[in-house]
């Protein structure tokens, strides 16, 4: 198999498989966080701003629809219900890996559609930073252009590359590779995990190379190690897939370990109007979701909304409840941490340079 096709119907594959099979492993936190509750809100529910900046970008509200698909004939319509839907809501978008579509032009249109649905959005390219090392700024550069993007998305997946038959597993000369990008990019680079976390350790390398936010991708939502032995379940490294589904860094500690350090998306786990208001309260900027904007997304355009609607009307009672009016009081909101997810944040604290 050719090397684009082989990307294109593994694509098709993660598709298929995240609608139809329980991706989605580990523990992201949020249901170790409440907000403290507001007996007097002093704000109007009807009133309540949840608009929120990022990157000198103002968006409706702070959902971000995480990267997911393209490259693939399936990925048309998909791209075309989440921009259209991102325009009208006035929220932002990340395309999936444009790899396939870098590879091969004449699958360009699955990602280009999404400019013309949505021409006023603030969209993300994409591209493993793999890629990047491999293939250099011009793919970087292409990407871009494609969809008239605002930002990059560079993703990091070693764990599904570890795991996944015929993965990439030399990561060496991938910071550099990023660094160098952020040095000639003018377009901003954000640095995506996709569901391991980043440690407060791996974002201080990530500001230093010169990224202009964090995706901070953490566990407990999808789960790449999981769709990846779900698609190759009759393979050694299913085993493997299995056995590390629930690898990573949660969510919300991976959000406490990186918040106040500079931009950042909380994305993994992220189910509810509530989710992200905990997110917003322990200091994200935006929410990132993919998984349950799927289903809708491959019904219709319509789904889509109501399903951004709805998770938007939530969080607007989050922030009403917490006395929050605008999603900048939401960010000072107190919050009680319980459970796993408190030792390990104290922990951490316990050791301010270890790992
Ligand atoms: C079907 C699907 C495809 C995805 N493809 C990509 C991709 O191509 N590039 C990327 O950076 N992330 C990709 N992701 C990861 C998401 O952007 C996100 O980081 C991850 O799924 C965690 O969010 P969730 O728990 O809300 O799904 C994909 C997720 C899904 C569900």
């Amino acid at each position: 198999m050719s090397e684009e096709i082989g990307t294109s119907s593994r694509k098709q594959d993660h598709l298929r498989i995240c609608v139809e099979k329980q991706v989605e492993a580990g523990f992201s936190g949020f249901s170790d966080v409440r907000l403290v509750h507001a007996a007097l809100p002093e704000c109007s529910l009807g009133e309540v701003d949840t608009g929120a900046w990022f990157l000198n970008h103002r968006f409706a509200s702070p959902l971000f629809i995480a990267a997911m698909t393209g490259g693939h004939r399936d990925a048309l319509p998909i791209n075309r219900n989440l921009a259209a839907a991102a325009e009208k809501n006035g929220i932002g978008m990340g395309v999936g890996s444009q790899r396939a579509a870098l590879e091969n032009p004449d699958l360009e249109d699955s990602f280009t559609v999404v400019r013309e649905a949505a021409p006023r959005a603030f969209l993300c390219a994409n591209l493993g930073v793999v890629q990047l090392r491999d293939h250099g700024i011009e793919w970087a550069e292409r990407a871009v252009e494609m969809i008239d993007a605002q930002a990059i998305c560079i993703h990091a997946n070693f764990l599904q590359e570890a795991v996944m038959p015929g993965g990439d597993h030399d990561a060496r000369g991938c910071l550099a590779a990023l660094a160098g990008l952020c040095r000639e990019f003018e377009t901003p680079v954000i640095l995506k995990e996709t569901g391991a976390g980043i440690s407060r350790e791996a974002a201080g390398r990530l500001w230093a190379a010169g990224v202009a936010a964090i995706d901070l991708g953490g566990l407990g939502g999808t789960s790449w190690a999981r769709v990846e032995c779900l698609r190759s379940p009759d393979t050694p490294e299913a085993h493997i897939g299995s056995r590390f589904s629930d690898w990573g860094i949660p969510t919300v500690v991976s959000l406490a370990e990186v918040a106040g350090t500079g931009p950042v998306i909380a994305t993994g786990g992220v189910r509810s109007g509530l989710d992200m208001a905990k997110a917003l309260a322990l200091g994200a900027d935006l929410c990132g979701m993919a998984l349950p904007l799927l289903a809708p997304a491959m019904e219709s355009e319509e789904a889509v909304m109501h399903a951004i609607e709805g998770f938007t009307r939530e969080l607007g009672v989050a922030m009403f409840l917490s006395g929050a009016g605008t999603v900048k009081a939401m960010r000072k909101v107190r919050t009680y941490i319980t459970g796993t997810t408190r030792q390990m944040m104290k922990k951490r604290q316990e050791i301010p340079n270890g790992n």
